[in-house]
């Protein structure tokens, strides 16, 4: 017998995600980048944030160089996955990323309106990834209508401070 597949419908976001509601999306957008031991950078970024009806929200981020002359896409840079939860019946939620540069971390956070800012609670690393141990991250919507982020890390003995920010729009809005 062949086996069923899940209903392809749309479902409903999870009653426990209503607060991270307006963080569901396809978002692209450009940002820029720098750290104390670095070239700044400028980079393009694809935001995907979705569910399947389940209380978690699947999150997969990847990004490009972009030439700061022309605007064109170079090179690959940084890609990361992972699950946003929220602690049920509170603003309090949790996110958890995989980073191919050898991270994993459990973030926690708090909802304000349309905005959450998180800080790392937990961050393992491989024995070849480069040193790097705490970060703070902050997404909102911005105008109304934009996705902006910003990161901030503490990583090669540096303090922590802004590595990254950006501004992404909804897939489908004009601009
Ligand atoms: C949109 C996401 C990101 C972009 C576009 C980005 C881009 C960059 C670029 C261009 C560099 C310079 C070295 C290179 O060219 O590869 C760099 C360095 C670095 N990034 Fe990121 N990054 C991102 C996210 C992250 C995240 C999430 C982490 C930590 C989990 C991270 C940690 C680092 C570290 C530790 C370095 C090395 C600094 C050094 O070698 O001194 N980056 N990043």
């Amino acid at each position: 017998m062949e086996p069923t597949e899940p209903s392809q419908s749309t479902p409903e976001l999870h009653p426990d995600l209503g607060q991270l509601a307006w963080l569901v999306g396809t978002w692209r957008g450009a940002g820029v980048g720098d750290y104390p031991t670095i070239e700044s950078f400028q980079f393009g970024q694809e935001l995907v944030i979705s569910h399947i009806g389940k209380p978690w929200l699947s999150h997969v981020s990847r990004s490009w160089a972009l030439d700061p002359s022309t605007g064109e896409p170079t090179r690959p840079l940084a890609v990361e996955t992972g699950f946003w939860r929220m602690v049920p019946d509170s603003l309090d939620a949790e996110l958890l990323l995989a980073h191919p540069t050898g991270y994993v971390e459990i973030w926690t956070g708090h909802v304000f309106e349309k905005s959450i800012e998180l800080i790392t609670d937990l961050v393992g690393r491989t024995a070849t990834a480069k040193e790097m141990t705490a970060g703070k991250r902050m997404y909102g919507i911005v105008e109304g209508v934009d996705l902006g982020w910003v990161y901030e890390m503490s990583a090669m003995g540096q303090a922590l401070q802004p590595h990254l920010s950006a501004r992404l729009k909804r897939d489908g809005d004009a601009g």
